[in-house]
């Protein structure tokens, strides 16, 4: 698998306020991850971080394999960042708004003509290219603002809240055109604070408070972990070589929700969807397979709430 983000252990302090805390994140290349949390969680920091406009406290980034803690220039060619606030320069045409930062990537003059078209057609914006940018609707201004962030082509694709502030119609739209850049294999990151919003178009989801990632996985996973699922860990002894053996006892295994095969060390973790039980059954299904388990806990998790009031969008 071909990884496109991936970030360790990434933490952002403001003063005594830890805005982004021990963030774990592979997304793989080609994919649409949908990053999930309430206001205040770190979205915007996560993705400023990413985009290297903001160092990490602590912590490592990688875009392509390439590192962007030691090496932060490398993501201006990688990535293209939509804020969610952004400035727009009132006084110039639609054409000359996207021609401008084309030459700020010293596009040849051909290219630029070429690309600033093929931009404004993929927007639908081709129409306006002479007006002026102060004279463009919201749900216009969002996508001339994405279609800004495409002018260098770049792989990865970072949109803080692409869709909001739109009307019902225009998010459609936004919706639309952003499935179309999926399948121009970039890979794409956009936060909401709506969980619905985001799980037809995303493959993955990540969801995130108070700096947390608490879940992670296709929305079907995170859903079954909301529903009550808990959370797993084994401890083997020599796992090196025990640890396939229980991998293959535990993925068949009713109500074994998900196994995160990327689980580090000696530990092997899991969602589990039953009761005690069911529990101590597994726990006796994988001792009488000769798993060697030094210790067993379950978690269960405070996602249920937190994720019923993201997929109702209720959190504001
Ligand atoms: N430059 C800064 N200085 C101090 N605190 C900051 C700074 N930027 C962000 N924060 C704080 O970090 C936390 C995370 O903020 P962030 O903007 O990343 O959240 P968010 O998930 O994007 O929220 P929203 O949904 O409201 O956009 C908040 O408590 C915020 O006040
Ligand atoms: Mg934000």
């Amino acid at each position: 698998m071909s990884v496109a983000i991936r970030t360790r252990q990434l933490t952002k302090r403001f003063g005594k306020l830890v805005a982004v805390s021990d963030l774990d994140l592979t997304i793989p290349t080609g994919s649409i991850f949908g990053f999930i949390g309430p206001n205040g969680a770190g979205k915007t920091t996560t993705l400023r971080m990413l985009a290297g406009l903001l160092d990490p406290t602590e912590g490592e980034i990688e875009l392509a394999g390439e590192s962007i803690t030691r090496n932060p220039d490398a993501a201006r060619w990688l990535v293209g960042y939509m804020p969610d606030f952004f400035g727009v320069y009132e006084d110039m045409k639609v054409w000359e708004y996207l021609d401008f930062f084309a030459r700020c990537y010293r596009l040849s003059p051909q290219r630029r003509r070429r690309v600033v078209n093929e931009l404004l057609e993929l927007v639908d914006l081709a129409h306006k290219r002479d007006d002026f940018v102060e004279h463009l609707s919201r749900g216009m201004r969002q996508r001339l603002c994405l279609a800004h962030v495409l002018v260098h082509d770049p792989p990865i694709l970072l949109l803080d809240e692409p869709a909001s502030g739109l009307d019902p119609r225009a998010r459609v739209e936004m919706r639309e055109l952003l499935k179309e850049l999926g399948k121009l294999k970039k890979t794409i990151v956009i936060s909401s604070h709506i969980l619905s919003e985001l799980a037809e178009l995303c493959d993955t989801v990540g969801i995130i408070e108070k700096g947390r990632l608490v879940a992670a996985g296709t929305v079907e996973e995170v859903a079954a972990l909301a529903r009550g699922g808990r959370v797993v860990r084994v401890r083997l002894l020599d796992a090196s070589t025990t640890r396939p053996a229980a991998l293959q006892l535990l993925k068949p295994y009713q109500g074994v929700v998900e196994v995160f095969e990327d689980s580090e060390g000696d530990v092997v973790e899991f969602v589990f969807d039953g009761d005690d039980v069911a529990l101590a059954a597994l726990l006796r299904h994988l001792v009488t397979h000769n798993v060697p388990v030094i210790s067993f806990s379950s978690e269960h998790t405070d996602l249920e709430d937190l994720f019923l009031r993201l997929t109702k969008g209720e959190v504001q």
